[in-house]
Parts: C-alpha cells; structure tokens; sequence
C-alpha cells in the first residue's frame, strides 16, 4: 500500500471513541518527505486527537500508524519521539522550572538523539531559528503565552526531526510574527522535514501547505489543493457552523 511505503508518516483506518463518541471515524491520511499538510475544522473535529494518535500520546482503538513503513502503533510517545516524531501541544507544555535554554537540551538529547557539543550547537541554532535567543536563561514559568507557544514550537525543532506536529501555534501572533513564523515552517519543509500543521488561521496555512485536509466530526470531509478545498461547499458548512 502506498501510504505504508511512501509515506514518512501515514495514519491507515484510524478509530478511537470517548465513550459514545466517535471522534476519530476511520481516518487515513499520509504525509511525505519535504510536505507540508494543513489541517482545518471547527472545535471538536477531532484534529487534536488525530495528532495525539499520530505522536504516540494517545493509542487508537483500531487503525494503524506507520513511520518510514514501520508499524510504530504500539509505540508510544518517547519511542516515536527519538525515531525523529515530534509535537507541540496546543497548550503548551515546558518543564516549568526549567530555563528556555535546559528545555531545548532535553529536546536535543531526548533518546539519545544527539550528545555533548551536537546538542548544545542544535539548541543554539534553534534558539536563534525562533528568535529566543534573548530569553535562553529565562525559566519557563515565567514567560508569557506567547514566548511559551515559541518555546513549544523550539523544543520540537530542537529533536531534529523527520516529522513536525504542530497544534495551533500561529493564534495571537503580530504580523510580522505570523511572517517569521511561515518563513520558519517553510523552510523546514523545504529541508524535507515533513510538517503536518492544525491550524484556524487559514491564510498561514495557505502560505505553507500544498494540501490542506478538513475534519469534521472525526472524517476527513474534504482533501487537497488549499484553494480547492477552502472553496468546497463542506467545508464552509463546517466552519459557519461552528463559528457563524
Ligand atoms: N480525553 C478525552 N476524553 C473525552 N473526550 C475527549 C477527550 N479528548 C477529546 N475529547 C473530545 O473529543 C472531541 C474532539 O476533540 P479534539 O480532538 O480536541 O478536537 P479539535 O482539536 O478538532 O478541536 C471533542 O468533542 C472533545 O471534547
Ligand atoms: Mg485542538
């Protein structure tokens, strides 16, 4: 099957319930080497979950995750991590009393992925990548929303990863900072990492994605080129209907 052999990351017939609830309904997507997917839907569309499917922090309840056509489904969170997996949350989750700077580190040697002089070169390039670099020896308990949104996003790239998850990192940003911030995943994209990005602010997305994906009620109702799929009458009911 193709999405077990070509795909860097690929999700096959994935259902997980909350009780009576489905809400992720059998869903199949895959994500290449150097592409960047978008996906959009209103509150509750079951995006956040697909992405915990996907990272190992959640374990569907039928339905497969392959990474590079290994079955990773049984791993969970720091295995699919150190295999080059990683995520933001949506609400971000540093360790508190830790500075910007130790939070990278923990990234960078996370599973022995990098040592020594590679982790610490990783984390000042990162650092300088998301424009940290001036709160490097601040705790994160004492950022603001936004600086902790920036550090989810660092403590992700400084894994180095094959696979980027990124969960609504681009809410409350300035102009110039929605800029820097597509410039960012771009070129992550274009060095081949493969980016998967919920996001609601449309025209990021759309800066970045070649494919944009909506979810609603845990399917995928619409799929492809970002203009198209903006343009389906699905998809508009989707988001009048939950942000009308
Ligand atoms: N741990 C959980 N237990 C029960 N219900 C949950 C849990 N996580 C999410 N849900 C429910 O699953 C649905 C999808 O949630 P989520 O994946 O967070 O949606 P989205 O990210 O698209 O807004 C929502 O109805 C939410 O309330
Ligand atoms: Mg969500």
């Amino acid at each position: 099957m193709e999405a077990r052999t070509e795909a860097v990351l690929a999700a096959v017939d994935v259902r997980k319930r909350f009780g009576a609830l489905a809400v992720l309904d059998g869903v199949n997507l895959a994500l290449k080497k150097g592409e960047a997917v978008g996906i959009v839907g209103p509150n509750g569309a079951g995006k956040t979950t697909l992405l915990n499917v996907l990272s190992g922090s959640l374990a569907p309840d039928t339905g497969s995750i392959f990474f590079q056509s290994h079955d990773v489904t049984s791993k969970g969170a720091a295995e699919r991590c150190k295999l080059g997996i990683a995520r933001t949350h949506q609400v971000p989750r540093p360790f508190a009393g830790m500075t910007v700077f130790e939070n990278l580190l923990v990234g960078a040697t996370a599973g022995g992925r990098r040592r020594g002089a590679e982790a610490y070169d990783l984390c000042l390039h990162v650092l300088d990548q998301t424009a940290l670099t001036p709160l490097a020896n601040r705790r994160a308990e004492g950022l603001g929303l936004l600086q902790r949104k920036r550090l989810e996003l660092a403590r992700a790239l400084a894994v180095d990863p094959a696979v980027l998850l990124l969960d609504e990192i681009g809410g409350g940003l300035t102009d110039a900072e929605s800029a820097a911030l597509v410039e960012t995943v771009s070129g992550l994209r274009d060095r081949g990492i493969a980016v998967l990005w919920i996001e609601h602010i449309v025209h990021l997305l759309m800066q970045v994605v070649g494919r944009l994906v909506c979810m609603d009620a845990g399917r995928i109702i619409a799929e492809g080129p970002p203009e198209a799929v903006v343009s389906q009458a699905a998809v508009i009911d989707a988001y009048l209907g939950s942000q009308a």
